[in-house]
């Protein structure tokens, strides 16, 4: 198996060149105390401040953040986010359950006004993982089967629930892992630059006269196979990124209903805005049965996930679906609130949308220039270059692809790599025009450097 990135030797080359001695300890007192695991510790580095669309580290290097987890929709330390909470803090730290509060209730009414098509009830959870664990209970009820159709290399969080519908090897097998949930079968994506079904593409767009969509139709397939599958779960959008082949959940949604399958939407890194719209389904219309969000809802402060799915599913009222203890925590609830109040009062979405359509031009642009580009892709703010060692074979560049990651992390930017050889651009929906042409102009010089002198 391919070495964890927070193990590989270019991580540790970049820790060699640590000489400051503040940032040395605490890296060093991190990796003493915290259980080591991958992409976490031992750390990159340690933040010491978060502002806008920067983090600044011990030593005072700032980072145009383009990766952020997917919690910084509304930039870090939104001064309204900051005065909101400090002034619930004084209001109402803590409401126990069985009681309700004014920030739960008006953030769970905002939640039902914003959500697509009839989806109208919320139930909050601490995490993405827990939230999806309550949407697979809540399928598991409303239609008395237990089967669940998701896709390989799905990432859905880390709970057993969660990590037996993803479908990463890394989190699948190994030995934390052992039996999953029964039932939940997997399908491969919609991955149209390399399609697992082996059509080709024409410039990373599916050919859907020669290929009709097999991706979307093998669902169709297999929930009749199956017969009794509880529902379909996915990404609508695939962080990777991947776009879904247009018609591709029209498709999904009217196989769903033809077999009884519920439709459940993982919008957790990409809800609220980041492609665009205010939920990345909406591109196509089409309306899950549960929809389930997380981390930006927080803003960019505290963990927050939501499930918010139709009145006809309020369905197990003698039953817990997500019995946690901080349900109506009414600090992270007014996060919520105020996280939704920000990105509409400041037309976030749109900047999404005006940013990341000129990100993408732009990126279309340097893969005319730059051989090692195979595959440029974007919805919103939601980037990706996908870097190949040669366009014809598509070999992977993934030695380069962390090479550029370092390399940009020295020029300033923080950006994430997705499936080893995707450089995953993230940036909060605030990002400016300007600041983004900054970051891209990085990508463009470490794209020209890795090609002059491959690492
Ligand atoms: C698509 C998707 N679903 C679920 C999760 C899990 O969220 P959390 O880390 O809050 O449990 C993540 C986290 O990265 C995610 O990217």
């Amino acid at each position: 198996m391919k070495l964890s990135g927070n193990l590989s030797p270019r991580r540790r080359a970049w820790h060699a060149k640590t000489d400051d001695e503040n940032l040395r300890r605490l890296l060093d007192e991190d990796s003493r105390y915290f259980l080591h695991q991958s992409a976490s510790t031992p750390c990159l580095s340690a933040v010491r401040k978060a502002e806008g669309i920067w983090i600044e580290d011990m030593t005072g290097r700032r980072f145009m953040d383009f990766h952020g987890n997917n919690v910084h929709h509304i930039g870090y330390g939104h001064p309204r986010m900051i005065e909101a909470i400090k002034r619930q803090l004084d209001d109402l730290p803590y409401s126990p359950r069985r009681f309700t509060d004014e920030p739960a209730v008006a953030a769970a009414r905002k939640l039902a006004e914003i959500a697509p098509g009839d989806l109208c009830k919320v139930l909050f959870a601490p995490s993405g993982s827990d939230a999806i664990d309550m949407a697979l209970k809540l399928a598991r009820a409303a239609t008395g089967r237990f089967k669940t159709v998701s896709f390989w290399d799905s990432f859905h969080g880390s709970g057993f629930g969660a990590m037996s519908i993803g479908g990463e090897l890394e989190l699948r097998s190994g030995p934390a892992a052992g039996p999953l949930l029964p039932g939940t079968e997997h399908v491969a994506p919609f991955t149209c630059y390399r399609c697992p079904y082996g059509y080709a593409d024409i410039d990373g767009k599916p050919d859907l006269d020669t290929c009709k969509m097999t991706c979307a139709t093998f669902i169709d397939y297999v929930l009749g196979k199956e017969g009794d599958v509880a529902a379909v779960i996915a990404e609508p959008v695939r962080a990777v990124p991947y776009i879904p082949p247009p018609g591709f959940w029209k498709t999904v949604r009217e196989a769903c209903d033809r077999h009884g399958a519920l439709l459940i939407f993982d919008e957790i890194p990409n809800g609220l805005g980041k492609t665009g719209r205010m939920f990345a389904c909406e591109h196509e219309g089409v309306v899950p049965d549960i929809l389930v969000l997380g981390k930006a809802l927080g803003g960019a402060v505290l963990p927050v996930a939501a499930m918010i799915t139709r009145q006809e599913l309020d369905i197990l009222g003698d039953r817990a679906l997500g019995h946690y203890t901080h349900e109506k925590n009414p600090i992270t609830c007014r996060a919520a609130l105020t996280t939704i109040e920000i990105i509409e009062d400041e037309g976030l979405v749109e900047n999404a949308r005006v940013v990341g359509a000129h990100a993408l031009d732009r990126l279309q642009d340097m893969a005319t220039r730059h051989p090692l580009i195979g595959d440029v892709r974007g919805l919103g703010l939601l980037l990706g270059v996908e870097l190949v060692l040669d366009r014809e074979a598509k070999t992977p560049a993934t030695d380069i692809a962390e090479a550029i990651m370092y390399a940009a992390l020295e020029k300033g930017l923080n950006l994430k790599v997705a499936m080893g050889n995707i450089l995953n651009l993230a940036p909060p929906l605030i990002v400016s025009r300007d600041q983004m042409d900054q970051a891209l102009d990085i990508v463009d010089e470490c794209l020209s450097e890795a090609e002059r002198a491959p690492p």
